[in-house]
């Protein structure tokens, strides 16, 4: 089965990332730090005028509850995940199932550059330079077969390496779900890295899902198991509270949280001169996914 749902990819989502590594360079320090904008005309090669934040926002910034609660948790103590060997278990409504080895997927994959935004349904935002493959290619690797509507998707649980799991915050493993369209859609990817390097364990090494137009909460880290079906899948922060946290969690300044708005967000490590700014609708991809939710009533399915 052809998986690609239609190729409307824009370039303009397709980073070079050597620009943005001599970016970087200029840009080290504290004058990242400030979140100055732009210094100069050779710099503006980001697509749309997007800024990746610097390498240690992406880094020291995270949330991944495996670890613990606090935003620098992960940054401590998510070293401990031993992430090689690594598999991914590929099953459900597939006509090759198995454990896929992650060096064998990389060798299966074509690894691009992708600079994202990102937003957290907690109302912060970054930018951030991925790689990774798009998840249509792993799934075409697997054979969908055509009862399949909807992918499941586990963190590894591993209790002796992830001191956060002690705690019930989350029902554990952590799980997540797109329907099968969103899934092949192009713009969604498997990430494996961040700026070019191998993507650090508390960004969700090996592998972590990346939908860009979604809240940060759907894109779940360091995947093991990946499960095709018919039934919309359980998510872990519906499951916690159901009321707050829909399946679709698409990003829509026009829905608020019930305790709070999602009209605006604030960029992290904006330093000094940061404010707040405008959330865009489905985090600014309206143009490549708006099709997706054609005739759907996005205030009942947020
Ligand atoms: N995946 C797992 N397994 N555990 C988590 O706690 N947190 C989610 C998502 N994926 C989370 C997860 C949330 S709430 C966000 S905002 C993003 O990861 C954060 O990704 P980042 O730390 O790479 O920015």
């Amino acid at each position: 089965m052809a998986l690609r749902w239609k190729n409307t990819l824009k370039d303009h989502h397709v980073t070079d990332e050597k620009l943005f590594l001599n970016r970087r360079q200029i840009m080290g320090g504290a004058v990242a730090g400030l979140g100055l904008g732009t210094i100069g005309g050779d710099l503006q090669a980001a697509p749309e005028g997007l800024e990746p934040n610097p390498y240690e926002d992406i880094t020291q910034y995270n949330n991944y509850y495996e670890f613990g609660t606090g935003k620098d948790d992960p940054s401590r103590y998510a070293n401990a995940l031993t992430t090689e060997p690594w598999s991914v278990t590929i099953g459900g409504m597939v006509d090759r199932p198995g454990d896929y080895g992650f060096e064998d997927i990389m060798k299966a994959m074509t690894i691009e550059d992708r600079l994202y935004r990102f937003r957290c349904v907690e109302a912060w935002s970054m930018v951030i330079p991925w790689n990774g493959f798009e998840l249509a290619d792993l799934l075409d690797m697997a054979g969908v077969q055509s009862s399949a509507k909807y992918v499941a998707f586990e963190t590894a649980y591993r209790p002796d390496e992830m001191p956060g799991v002690k705690y019930p915050v989350l029902e554990w493993p952590y799980v997540e779900g797109l329907r099968l369209d969103e899934a092949v859609h192009p713009l969604t990817i498997m990430a494996t890295g961040i700026y070019g390097k191998d993507i650090p364990k508390q960004n969700g090494a090996p592998l972590r899902l990346v939908v860009p137009w979604k809240y940060g909460f759907k894109s779940i880290k360091s995947v093991v198991r990946i499960t095709l079906t018919d039934t919309q899948p359980p998510t872990s922060w519906n499951k916690a509270n159901a009321g707050e946290y829909g399946f679709y969690a698409n990003v829509n300044p026009q829905v608020d949280h019930p305790r709070w708005s999602q009209a605006s967000e604030r960029p992290v490590g904006g330093g000094l001169f940061s404010r707040r700014q405008p959330t865009l609708m489905l985090n600014g991809y309206e143009e490549d996914v708006a099709d997706l939710y054609a005739g759907m009533d996005l205030v009942r399915n947020f």
